[in-house]
């Protein structure tokens, strides 16, 4: 059995066996795979340590499943259709014969300049096929590849590749995104000033820019490629054996590495892909994600490559050369499936339908969304705009750490309703509990997202630092995973996300933990302390919005306002940068020394009236201050 979904009510029978026996099902879902030896116990677990342990002693390589395994009867299917950020550049079309040829060949370039099985590279590549390319050739020799999104600053880039020890870096010459030109191996060469870690630096030729190269470290794709064969045979991996590592922000600290492992990770983002898409074999999938997040890993490179899908892969923006780009990319390519984030969908439904009207998307069947919750205006728009009310809409929830999706409605299959996720997948089992830790039963209730059971995709441990992921993930309940995000079930039993519940935002879908904002901000001399909440944003879902301290100095607010952009942008990115800065003298705490963002949180969003107890706070005078003082902002 592949437990294929293909109605309703073969859902719910496959959820019900899932539940009863879940070793069973996930067994039987991963026989359809290429397995050098099968597995020996199909799952150990606890969520204590945590320790998680898929398919024990299993071996096999993901990228035979993606590639090799297609060729006898689908090498000339095209695996990747590339679409250029220049509508007038010319599109690719990859096959799976050549992509495996292509991979093989990188493979052999990794090998050759030293690189080996467990090694970790760092990859920062525009969305263009050789980022792919060079991922499954990390996996084939069994490097782990960490891939830095492509709007990270330098400084970002530096932290990751010293967390993880890489020792290589693949990046490219430049990237047009939209009209602006990146020099990426510039921000590279920033990186890596004051590193001694990365020996070698491989460089694509991309737009053909003038760049340094630093001789013996840094060398040229093409060149490799040259001298390089295209016979590599896969490394054959433990099925725990790691496959990635992806940087993600938390609530606390840096950005924590979640790390995903081969077997389970394969089993669970095919599974997926196949079912909640319904992907058939003549279908072209397209997902907007950038490769530099999960999305982009599990649905654009692992998911459709492990289907022998042929998916669309875009380099640019949605807005460029104008806001009518996705249709457009949807009619020339005549795309089945869209899977895309609500940040899109609302700045798109903002610059109005003229931009629909008149491209031909009668090739849609179904639509996906990822990322954050997407509000029931923009829900329907898209399914009225887009889908022409024919295309079901597939709300997918899922994170970084959760390798996949989890709850999401099963396209045409199983219900829908506007910005609900729905059902769990067959094998998940969610649990919303209250603040005692106490599981709720019944249906109509809210509180926090946890999964009690454990499924192949799961984080396995956050790089370097086991203790992290346990605190993070697995200590706030017991016997839980714990998602850190709040949850409503319906009278029906359906799940609604609602958002996180901890510190973290999603800005345009981008994850981003407020401490990580606040350290950048107080790096500015002029800066005491500062306080980053999120604001309701009618288009990036949530902006960020710092309550700043600072000495008594600063005459110029303007001035410090751009400084501290400033700081974000090189500390982070840009698409971390505060939308509203608001200078205050002091930020409410309690007597312990706690700030209260509960309180913050209200006032950026504009609440001022009903904040709550405020006794409690060290001095309440100063609530009143930063109410006056946020007005002058709005
Ligand atoms: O808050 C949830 C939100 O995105 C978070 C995970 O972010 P990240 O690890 O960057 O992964 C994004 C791509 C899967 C979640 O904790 N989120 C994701 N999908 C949805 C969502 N919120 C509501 N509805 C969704 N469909």
């Amino acid at each position: 059995m592949n437990y294929q979904i293909n109605t309703f009510e073969e859902y719910l029978e496959i959820y019900k066996y899932s539940i009863e026996n879940p070793e069973g099902f996930w067994a039987e879902i991963a026989s359809n795979f290429f397995w050098h030896k099968k597995w020996d116990k199909v799952l150990e677990w606890n969520f204590t340590e945590p320790e998680i342990k898929w398919f024990l002693n299993a071996k096999l390589n993901i990228t035979e499943n993606c590639l090799d395994r297609h060729l006898a009867d689908g090498g000339e299917k095209t695996a990747i259709i590339w679409e250029p950020n220049n509508p007038d550049e010319n599109v690719r079309k990859i096959t799976y014969k050549q992509l495996y040829t292509d991979v093989c060949l990188f493979a052999n370039v990794l090998k050759s300049n030293g690189a080996k099985k467990g090694d970790r590279i760092c990859i920062y590549m525009p969305m263009i096929p050789e980022l792919v390319i060079a991922m499954l050739a990390c996996a084939r020799i069994g490097a782990i590849h960490s891939v830095v999104f492509g709007g990270f600053s330098a400084k970002s880039i530096a932290d990751r590749v010293e967390d993880a020890g890489c020792r290589m870096l693949i990046t490219a010459d430049g990237v047009y995104r939209g009209a602006k030109l990146l020099n990426l191996k510039g921000i590279v060469d920033e990186a890596l000033i004051n590193d001694n870690l990365i020996k070698k630096v491989i460089v694509f030729k991309n737009r053909g820019i003038n760049i340094k190269m630093q001789t013996e470290r840094d060398i040229w794709w093409h060149d490799e490629i040259e001298i390089a064969t295209t016979d590599c045979k896969a490394e054959i991996m433990d099925s725990e054996d790691m496959l990635y590592i992806l940087y993600t922000s938390g609530s606390t600290g840096k950005p924590k590495g979640v790390v995903h492992t081969c077997g389970g990770y394969m089993v669970y983002t095919a599974y997926t892909f196949s079912n909640v898409f319904q992907y058939k074999s003549n279908e072209i999938f397209f997902c907007t994600a950038d490769i530099g997040w999960v999305t982009g890993h599990s649905y654009i490179v692992y998911g459709p490559l492990l289907s022998g899908a042929t998916c669309l892969m875009f380099e640019g923006i949605p807005t460029y050369p104008d806001s009518g780009r996705l249709w457009e990319i949807v009619e020339k390519h005549k795309v089945n499936i869209l899977y895309t984030a609500p940040t899109a969908i609302r700045s798109l439904m903002q610059a109005g339908t003229e931009f629909v009207r008149g491209k031909d998307l009668s090739s849609l069947s179904k639509l996906g969304s990822v990322g954050e919750p997407i509000n029931e205006e923009a829900w329907h728009w898209y399914n009225e705009n887009i889908g022409n009310s024919k295309c079901p809409i597939a709300d997918t929830w899922w994170q970084t750490e959760t390798g996949g999706i989890l709850i999401s409605p099963i396209a045409g299959i199983s219900p829908t309703k506007p910005s609900y996720a729905m059902l769990p997948l067959p094998g998940i089992q969610p649990a919303i509990v209250n603040a005692q830790g106490e599981e709720l039963f019944e249906n109509n209730i809210s509180g926090d997202l946890c999964i009690k059971f454990p499924w192949p995709g799961i984080l396995r441990t956050t790089y370097n630092n086991h203790e992290r992921c346990r605190t993070n993930y697995f200590e706030t309940y017991k016997n839980m995973y714990y998602t850190g995000d709040g949850c409503l079930r319906d009278k029906d039993g359906f799940y609604r996300i609602t958002g996180r519940a901890d510190d973290v935002l999603k800005v345009s879908g981008h994850r981003i933990g407020t401490a990580e904002v606040e350290n950048a901000i107080d790096l500015h001399h002029k800066v005491i302390e500062s306080a980053v909440v999120g604001f309701p944003h009618h288009i990036k879902g949530q902006g960020i919005y710092a309550f700043v301290i600072c000495n008594n100095e600063n005459t110029d607010s303007d001035k410090l306002r751009t400084e501290i952009i400033d700081i974000v942008t090189k500390e982070i990115g840009s698409f971390a940068k505060p939308e509203k800065i608001q200078f205050v003298n002091g930020l409410p705490k309690t007597r312990s020394g706690k700030i209260m963002r509960r309180i913050l949180r209200k006032i950026a969003e504009g609440e001022t009236e009903n904040l709550g107890d405020t006794t409690t706070l060290l001095d309440p005078t100063i609530v009143e201050e930063i109410k006056t003082g946020s007005l002058s902002l709005a």
